[in-house]
């Protein structure tokens, strides 16, 4: 049942919180009732604990590189991931393994309206990022004979436009119950230096996404452990949207996984450059640790080792594997850390005026899921192949834009024609030179592309393979 508004003021004096109510008095009922479900669903002491705390910094103790198991590069590598593949399959075709997949962002940055899943991104078609993505779980769905679930965290921003977009394309071919959303929460935004709620109108508090960790509670939040732990799920191959490379549901990482018998477990690229906006793998006293790239020391950033390597050169590609019993331990103890970012905000001042600032006023609070890595029991690192598996969209133009992702693509997909046998012209520094596109329905990967009829001699030109 709602509190009233006089309840609520008083916990809300107790905090010194009070001046969210400050226009109450104008608004109408409905808006009334708004509000109170807003500052009926925030938890004050959280809050308030938050902005007391000193802001997570560079963890103290001693910080070593983590160890990774490095790229088969020996016969027994090879058999070893050959032997892990075959576990890995086994828990698919068992029906073992549901795909996690956070698509909370806006294409905002990138300057497309709508979520950034929606964005056109296939090399040739434009297919978008959802539509790969979703292939790739369909193809591999039918290869495993068991409709793998498709989980897919939302945020309250774009949720309405993601279900609207996969009702229009028919949920690519899935089964309806294949596909289950859920919308991540949100935390609200508190001036930076009063630490006052901001309101984003006069009957509205500014909230924000509460960041990828979020994951973890909404997923507890949207009966969904419960529903797939029923189900006969036993864990969660996750990946980020924005990556359209993620070898979904990759036998060999969850096989891998299996015989280590992690809790989590996650993917590394070496990272090709000191500043390379990349989470850097560690440990420290025993536990590994992924420390963002904007909370790494630049010295230690650039640090090297005898050989030249960097010291740090484990780059999370945000590519894991949950055990769900793990993912349940975590949410029901609420155990992920809130991070804090400054941002620009805009809000409705004291005198009823909305302000659109132009330098940073006001503090967010995220939850990381690789925060997760020093609470599990075991954990795994993979280092994998950079041109096989990693190339994320996150700007408009220059590094990880639509064209270095599309040439990504292309490359990917020249390197399977070639083990396939088909000529591919290269430019000198290896990139394909004409755009390629392998559809997930038609091969997902280079073994299988080696099997299919209709695989060209050679390629003389923008090339779909459908
Ligand atoms: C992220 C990782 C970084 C990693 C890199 C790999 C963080 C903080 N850092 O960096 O360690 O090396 O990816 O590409 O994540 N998302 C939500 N809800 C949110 C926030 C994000 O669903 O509240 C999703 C977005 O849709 C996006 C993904 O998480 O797909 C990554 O978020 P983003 O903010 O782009 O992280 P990066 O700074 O790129």
């Amino acid at each position: 049942m709602t509190a009233d508004v006089n309840t609520i003021r008083q916990r809300l004096a107790a905090y010194g919180q009070e001046h969210v109510l400050r226009w109450w008095h104008e608004l109408d009922e409905a808006r009334r009732a708004c509000l109170l479900e807003q500052l009926e669903s925030i938890d004050l002491d959280l809050l308030c604990r938050l902005c007391q705390e000193a802001p997570a910094s560079f963890p103290s103790g001693r910080v070593e590189p983590a160890p990774v198991t490095r790229l088969a590069d020996s016969f027994e590598a090879w058999q070893e991931a050959e032997e892990a593949a075959d576990l890995g399959e086994t828990s698919l075709r068992g029906g073992e393994v549901a795909i996690l997949m956070v698509a909370g962002g806006q294409g905002t940055r990138l300057g497309h309206a709508g979520p950034k899943g929606t964005f056109p991104i296939g090399p040739v078609t434009q297919r978008s990022l959802f539509q790969i993505h979703c292939q790739k779980v369909l193809a591999l769905s039918r290869r495993y004979q068991q409709p793998l679930p498709l989980c897919i965290m939302t945020s309250p921003d774009n949720d309405a436009a993601t279900r609207e977009f996969f009702a229009e394309h028919n949920n690519f071919g899935l089964e309806p119950g294949q596909v289950r959303f859920f919308v991540q929460g949100t935390m609200p935004v508190v001036d930076a230096k009063s630490k006052k709620l901001l309101l984003a109108d006069k009957g509205q508090l500014a909230l924000s996404p509460n960041g990828h960790g979020g994951v973890v509670e909404a997923l507890a939040r949207a009966g969904l452990m419960d529903q797939l732990r029923s189900q006969g799920v036993r864990r969660f191959f996750y990946f980020q949207v924005d990556n359209p490379l993620v070898k979904v549901a990759d036998p060999v990482f969850l096989g891998q996984h299996l015989k280590r018998r992690a809790e989590m477990s996650l993917k590394v690229v070496a990272k090709t450059v000191p500043e390379e906006r990349l989470g850097v793998v560690v440990r420290r006293d025993d536990r590994l640790h992924v420390i963002e790239y904007s909370d790494l020391p630049e010295e230690w950033a650039r640090r090297r080792d005898r050989s030249g390597r960097l010291q740090f050169w484990a780059g999370s590609i945000a590519i894991h594997v949950f055990e769900l019993e793990f993912l349940d331990r975590l949410a029901r103890t609420s155990a992920l850390p809130y991070h804090r970012a400054l941002k620009c905000v805009p809000y409705v001042n004291e005198r009823g005026e909305l302000v659109r600032p132009t330098q940073a006023n006001a503090i967010k609070f995220e939850r990381f899921v690789f925060d997760a890595l020093p609470l599990a029991e075991r954990a795994l690192v993979l280092e994998t192949d950079r041109r096989q598996e990693f190339e994320p969209l996150k700007n408009p133009s220059g590094e990880n834009s639509p064209d270095t992702v599309r040439q990504a693509l292309s490359n990917l997909y020249a390197d399977w024609l070639q083990a396939a046998g088909t000529i591919v012209p290269l430019t000198p520094t290896g990139d394909s030179l004409f755009p390629i596109e392998i559809a997930p329905l038609f091969a997902c990967d280079a073994e299988e592309l080696r099997g299919k009829r209709g695989v060209p001699a050679k390629v003389t030109g923008p090339l779909v393979l459908e």
